[in-house]
């Protein structure tokens, strides 16, 4: 397993960034922005985490995203781990927004991460089309946070 940063040309991984967030308008929005990690299994691309900084303390996971394919074999937790190692020297907090979707909470909370704050409306008022995941439609954004120390 091999974890590269991605520095230039992060638009070849849109189709794997829409798996994380299916408006690409909004990956627009943060993807210069934001510091890239791909994921290789023998030079295959499996995962990617896209990362920004918030302020001098806190880092926001933007995206984080496995092909369907290569889910379940501890890419995504692997990316989370690098993340988490690569940051927590420099900042206090790792942060992300999520929909309210029981299995994605499920996930993040078995790794270190707890509920802190809701944004209502937010899959509503900052998409142009209605999100569905496991058959329910996303509303609010939810807030995590795992404190680094
Ligand atoms: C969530 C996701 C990134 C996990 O990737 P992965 O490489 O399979 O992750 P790992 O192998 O490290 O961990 C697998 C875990 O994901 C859980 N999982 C499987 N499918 C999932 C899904 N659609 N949504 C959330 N979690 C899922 C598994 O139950 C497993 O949990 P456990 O280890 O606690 O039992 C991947 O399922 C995915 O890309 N989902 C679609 C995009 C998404 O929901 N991104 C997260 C919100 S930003």
């Amino acid at each position: 397993m091999q974890i590269k940063e991605i520095t230039t040309n992060k638009a070849d991984y849109m189709d794997i960034l829409l798996i994380g967030d299916e408006d690409e308008k909004m990956i627009n929005k943060y993807i210069e922005q934001s510091t890239v990690f791909a994921l290789y299994e023998k030079d295959v691309l499996t995962s990617v985490c896209a990362v920004i900084p918030i302020n001098n303390e806190t880092i926001e996971i933007k995206n984080l995203a496995t092909y369907p394919q290569y889910r379940n074999r501890g890419y995504a937790s692997a990316l989370i781990n690098f993340v988490s190692n690569k940051y927590k020297t420099n900042y206090k907090y790792l942060i992300l927004g999520t929909g309210e979707n029981n299995n994605t909470l499920k996930f993040y909370k078995k790794r270190g991460f707890q509920e802190t704050h809701r944004l209502q409306n937010f899959f509503i008022d900052n998409y142009g089309h209605p999100i569905f995941e496991d058959g329910k439609q996303l509303v609010d954004m939810i807030y995590l946070k795992k404190i680094f120390h």
